[in-house]
C-alpha cells in the first residue's frame, strides 16, 4: 500500500480528488464507490471545481455507495430539512454539482421494505457493473470501514448492521445535532457493504484527518488484523490501496512509511 501524507486537509482533499479524477480521465465509464461522512467533503468540492472549471466528465461514470441509514432516504413525504439520509449528503455535496447520469448512482435504499433482498440486489448489480474500480474510504473512530462495527468478518457482504455506540455518537455530533435531533432519534441500523464486497474492488483510496483519527490509523495500519478494527483489513487486501492523510492524522505512523 501506499501512503501519501499532506500538510493539511485541504491539500488532502486536492491530492484525493486528483488521484479519482486520474482514474476518470483514463477510464471515462469507471465505477467508483463513494462514501459519506465529513471526511470526504473537501474531495467532493474539489471535483466539482474540476468539473465546472476544467470539465471533468462524469457522464459515464457509475457510483455505488457504501452504506445508508436504515429507515432513511429520499422520503418526499417527510420534511426535507429533517432527511440526514447519505443519499441526500451524495447529491448535496457532490451529484447535484456534475454531470452524472442519475440511473448511473446507486446508494443503498434505507427505505427499503425488503432490506435482505435488497442487499443481495445490490452485490448484483456491483457484479453486472464489472466490480468497483475505486473504492473510497474513510475510517470511524471505531476503526471501522463503512458501517462494518467491530465483529464483522472479512467476509462479510452487505447486510444491515447495528452500530455500535461510538459511532452513534459520532454520528450524531457530526451530522445530527445541528439539525436538532435527540441522540435516541438518530438511525441505530443501516444497510453497509461487507468488508468482503470492499476487499473484491479493483482498487482503494483510504483518507483520514485530524488528530482524533491518528490513533485509529495507526491501528488499522499496524496493528493484528483484527475484527475489532474492521479497517485493518486493508492489511489482507490484494489490490492498489492508496492511503492519503493529513499530518496530524499520520502523526503516530512512522514516517519512514511515507514520501
Ligand atoms: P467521518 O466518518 O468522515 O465523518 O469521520 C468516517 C467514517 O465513519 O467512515
Amino acid at each position: 500500500m501506499e501512503i501519501i501524507v499532506k500538510q493539511d486537509y485541504d491539500q488532502m482533499s486536492r491530492c484525493a480528488a486528483e488521484h479519482i479524477a486520474e482514474l476518470i480521465r483514463k477510464k471515462p465509464n469507471s465505477v467508483i464507490g463513494f462514501a459519506t461522512g465529513r471526511t470526504p467533503i473537501g474531495t467532493y468540492r474539489e471535483l466539482i471545481r474540476m468539473h465546472k472549471e476544467e470539465g471533468l466528465d462524469f457522464s459515464q461514470v457509475v457510483t455505488f455507495n457504501l452504506d445508508e441509514y436504515l429507515g432513511l432516504g429520499m422520503d418526499l413525504s417527510k420534511p426535507y430539512a429533517l432527511d440526514q439520509s447519505y443519499q441526500r449528503f451524495m447529491y448535496e455535496e457532490l451529484f447535484n454539482h456534475i454531470n452524472i447520469k442519475k440511473e448511473n448512482i446507486h446508494i443503498p435504499d434505507g427505505l427499503t421494505k425488503n432490506p435482505d433482498e435488497f442487499c443481495k440486489a445490490y452485490e448484483e448489480a456491483i457484479k453486472e457493473a464489472g466490480g468497483i474500480d475505486l473504492q473510497i474510504l474513510g475510517i470511524g473512530g471505531d476503526g471501522h470501514w463503512a458501517f462494518n462495527e467491530p465483529g464483522s468478518t472479512l467476509d462479510s457482504r452487505t447486510r444491515v448492521e447495528k452500530l455500535n455506540e461510538q459511532t452513534i455518537k459520532d454520528n450524531y455530533e457530526a451530522f445530527y445535532k445541528e439539525a436538532g435531533f435527540t441522540m435516541e432519534e438518530m438511525p441505530h441500523y443501516a444497510i453497509t457493504m461487507g468488508l468482503g464486497t470492499i476487499l473484491e474492488a479493483k482498487s482503494l483510496l483510504m483518507l483520514a484527518n485530524g488528530a482524533k483519527k491518528a490513533k485509529v490509523v495507526a491501528k488499522a495500519l499496524y496493528g493484528p488484523v483484527t475484527d475489532q478494527v474492521t479497517a485493518s483489513a486493508i492489511q489482507v487486501y490484494k489490490g492498489k490501496a492508496t492511503i492519503i492523510l493529513d499530518k496530524e492524522a499520520a502523526s503516530m505512523l512512522d514516517s519512514k512509511d511515507y514520501n
